[in-house]
C-alpha cells in the first residue's frame, strides 16, 4: 500500500497524543513535525524513531507545509494557527485535517471557504465527538423518528479546566492568553458538530441568528487564591473570559440550540446533549429517553425510574460503524472516536471522496465564537449569521456529496 507522507504541526498535549495514532498506522510515514517549541520536536522525533519513522523537524509551520517530504498535513496547533495553516495547506495543494476550535474573526470563516473555492483542497475540521458512540447513535435514533421533528436541542463543553487555564504559562498552553483577553463561547464544536449534522445544519437547514450571554468571571480568580502555588498575579479580578456563556441559535427550520461553555467552575465533564423532539426526549446527562411510547409511568416521581434506558435504545440502533469498531477492537483516545476522525479523514483522502466534516461545517461550527464574542460585547443582542454555503444551499442533493452516516 502507498503511504501518506505526513506533516504534522503541533506537539502540544493534542499532538501527541493525535501523532500517536497516526505513528501506528501502516499507511502512513510521518516525514515532517513542527512546534514552535524545539524541545517538542526533539522529544517528538525521538518517540517516532520507535515506531520507525524519522521526520524532519521545522519551527516554522510554512516550511513544513511546502517541504517536498509532506503530501497530507495535520494541524494539532493551538487554535491562533489553525486558519493560517490549514489556508496555507490549502494553497499548497496538500489535503489538510485540522484541530477544533473557534474562529477569532468571521473574515477567517470566509477565508477558509473562500479558499476551498479557489484551490478545491480537501479540509476536514478533526471534529471528534461527531464520531462518538453516543452520538452516532442518536443520529441512527433520528433517521428511525424515534424523537419526531426536532424542535429544541442543547450541548456544552462542561469541563473543568481551571488547572489547565491557570497552569497556562507554565505549560506553555494557549488557553492561558485567550481566557485572559476573550469572552465568548470559544470552544462550541464538540456538541455542536453532533448537533449540526441532527439538524441537518449547511445542509439545507442553517443557522439565522445567535445571541450569547455571559456571566461574570469568578472561578479562576477563587481557584487561584486557594491554591498558594499557582501565581497569586492572575488572582487579580481581570480574566475577560466569564465563567459561564450560553448561546442560543434560531435555524431557517425555526429549531432554537443551546450551547453552554462551562470550563471555570467545579463540576463534571458533560457534553451534556439534549435532544427535544415532537415525539421523544434524550437526555444525555442521565442517559434517558422519554418518548410517548414508554412515559406511561413516567409521572414527575416514578421518572427518575427510567433514568438510564437509554442503553436499551443503544442496543437496537447502534450504527454498524459502531458495532463493527467494537467487534475489531476500540482504539484508545476519548473513548475510540479519535481514530474514527482520523480514518474517515485518511479514507476520504484516499478515495478522492468529499469530506465528511468540510470546510463549510467547520466555518459554521467556528463562526459561533466570534459572533458570541460581538453578541456579548452588545449587551446580548441578537447578531445575524452569515450563510457561509453562498446558495449552495443543500450540498447533500446538490452534490450528493455528505457521507458522514
Ligand atoms: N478533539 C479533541 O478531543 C481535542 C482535545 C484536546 C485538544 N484539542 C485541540 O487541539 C489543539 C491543541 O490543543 P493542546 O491541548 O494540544 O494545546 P497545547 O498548547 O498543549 O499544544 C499546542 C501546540 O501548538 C504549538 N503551536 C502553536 N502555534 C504554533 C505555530 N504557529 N507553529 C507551530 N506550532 C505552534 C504550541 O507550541 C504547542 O506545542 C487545540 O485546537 C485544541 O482545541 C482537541
Amino acid at each position: 500500500m502507498e503511504k501518506f507522507r505526513l506533516g504534522i504541526i503541533g506537539l502540544g498535549c493534542r499532538g501527541r497524543s493525535m501523532t500517536g495514532l497516526l505513528a501506528e498506522r501502516e499507511d502512513c510515514n510521518i516525514t515532517a513535525i513542527c512546534d514552535e517549541y524545539a524541545d517538542r520536536c526533539d522529544s517528538m522525533k525521538a518517540k517516532l524513531a520507535e515506531h520507525g519513522h524519522d521526520p524532519a523537524i521545522y519551527l516554522d509551520y510554512e516550511k513544513l507545509i511546502a517541504a517536498p517530504e509532506v503530501d497530507v498535513v495535520f494541524v494539532f496547533s493551538a487554535w491562533e494557527n489553525h486558519v493560517p495553516a490549514v489556508v496555507a495547506s490549502m494553497k499548497a495543494g496538500k489535503p489538510v485535517a485540522f484541530e477544533v476550535g473557534g474562529a477569532y474573526t468571521i473574515e477567517d470563516c470566509v477565508l477558509l471557504c473562500e479558499t476551498y473555492r479557489e484551490t478545491g483542497t480537501p479540509a476536514m475540521m478533526l471534529e471528534n465527538c461527531c464520531y462518538g458512540r453516543v452520538e452516532q447513535t442518536l443520529y441512527a435514533m433520528k433517521n428511525a423518528d424515534v424523537f419526531g421533528e426536532l424542535i429544541h436541542v442543547c450541548g456544552g463543553y462542561h469541563h473543568d479546566l481551571r488547572e489547565e487555564v491557570s497552569m497556562g504559562l507554565e505549560n506553555r498552553h494557549y488557553r492561558h492568553r485567550n481566557y485572559r483577553s476573550r469572552n465568548c463561547e470559544n470552544y462550541p464544536t464538540h456538541e455542536l458538530g453532533p448537533l449540526n449534522v441532527l439538524l441537518g445544519i449547511g445542509h439545507g437547514n442553517r443557522f439565522v441568528r445567535l445571541s450569547a450571554f455571559a456571566s461574570k468571571s469568578a472561578g479562576l480568580d477563587t481557584y487561584i487564591k486557594n491554591h498558594p502555588d499557582r501565581d497569586q498575579t492572575y488572582a487579580d479580578g481581570k480574566w475577560a473570559q466569564g465563567d459561564v456563556v450560553t448561546t442560543i441559535l434560531t435555524t431557517s427550520e425555526g429549531q432554537t440550540v443551546r450551547l453552554s461553555l462551562d470550563t471555570t467552575l467545579p463540576r463534571p465533564y458533560s457534553r451534556g446533549l439534549e435532544i427535544h423532539g415532537t415525539k421523544g426526549w434524550f437526555s444525555q446527562d442521565n442517559m434517558s429517553v422519554y418518548t410517548d411510547e414508554n412515559n406511561v409511568e413516567a409521572d414527575h416521581f416514578k421518572w427518575k425510574n427510567f433514568w438510564g434506558n437509554y442503553s436499551e435504545y443503544e442496543e437496537k440502533h447502534m450504527p454498524k460503524l459502531w458495532r463493527d469498531y467494537l467487534d475489531a477492537g476500540v482504539k484508545k483516545g476519548h473513548g475510540g472516536m479519535d481514530f474514527l476522525v482520523l480514518d474517515a479523514f485518511l479514507s476520504a483522502v484516499r478515495d478522492g471522496s468529499p469530506m465528511p466534516i468540510d470546510i463549510y461545517d467547520a466555518a459554521i461550527m467556528m463562526a459561533v465564537t466570534p459572533l458570541s464574542e460581538l453578541s456579548i460585547k452588545m449587551g446580548n443582542a441578537p447578531v445575524e449569521f452569515p450563510d457561509f454555503t453562498e446558495g449552495i444551499e443543500d450540498r447533500e442533493t446538490a452534490e450528493g456529496k455528505y457521507k458522514l452516516f
